[in-house]
């Protein structure tokens, strides 16, 4: 997998790419990521990137010339990647869009900045406009970040076991992840649950499962209307007062599948 981030603060991304495990993973050779600078592709005297917007209005627009130049040359004649536009009107990232992009072969991330881009760079030049959340950042760099973090963690090889991103909250049962715990045994007067000092690898799973359940019941109860769950499943969270239960889960799993 190929990033390009294309950005005027270019060094403001070099210095995560770098750190731990996107930098591991890139000394790795198992992503290729960087970060290039747009300013050098403008063709004004003094290499600006912006400009006043037409119609008037309030702050400065990112011009399309240096965004199209960068385009042209990063992405080359053979171009077989997505061209995404980091931006607060785009679709909302999630974990089935960051499985979706980490499919493909090369991202180009175009990060926005002053009061937005001149809307001809998106039409000629990106393909999807991609949000992280209902909320404006001050650049599409951090977004860029972000995009990058989670579609790399998802590569093989990129996180240490092959497990780790398989087990983990927003995963295929749509349920979050269980609570963790390491040493020591008692920390500030609590224990770590007996069932995980038991080695009773059954138990040990089966608690794990339900306390996902009820995790996802108390934080986010709107996952548990399209997670898999089974009547016996559906029971105990009645039996612990979630009384919406009955309606919930696709009940797809079978109560053998426990
Ligand atoms: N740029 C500014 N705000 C953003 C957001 N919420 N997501 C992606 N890029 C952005």
């Amino acid at each position: 997998m190929k990033i390009t981030i294309l950005t005027i603060f270019p060094e403001m991304c070099e210095h995560v790419l770098s750190s731990s495990i996107l930098g591991r993973a890139r000394q790795a050779g198992l992503i290729e990521a960087r970060a290039v600078d747009i300013r050098p592709y403008s063709s004004q005297k003094h290499k600006n990137t912006d400009d006043y917007p037409f119609g008037g209005g309030q702050g400065m627009l990112m011009t399309a010339q240096p965004i199209a130049d960068a385009m042209k040359d990063v992405c080359g004649p053979d171009f077989h990647g997505l061209r995404i536009f980091m931006g607060p009107k785009g679709e909302t990232l999630n974990q089935k869009l960051v499985a979706e992009l980490s499919r493909e072969q090369e991202l180009v991330i175009l990060c926005g900045h002053y009061e937005g881009v001149d809307q001809r760079a998106l039409d000629h030049y990106i393909d999807r406009e991609v949000s992280i959340g209902d909320y404006i950042l001050t650049g599409g760099e951090l977004a860029a970040l972000v995009l990058t973090d989670t579609v790399a963690r998802l590569i093989p090889g990129v996180l240490g076991s092959s497990s780790s991103a398989v087990d983990e909250s927003f995963s295929a049962a749509g349920l979050l992840e269980y609570p963790q715990y390491t040493r020591p045994r008692v920390f500030e007067g609590e224990e770590v649950p007996p069932v995980l000092l038991s080695g009773d690898h059954r138990a040990i799973a089966e608690w794990r499962r339900q306390q996902a359940i009820l995790e996802t019941a108390r934080l986010r109860p709107d996952l548990l209307k399209t997670a898999e769950l089974t009547g016996k499943e559906k029971q105990f969270l009645l039996d612990r007062g979630f009384e919406d239960a009955e309606e919930l889960g696709r009940t797809e799993r079978n109560d053998e599948a426990e």
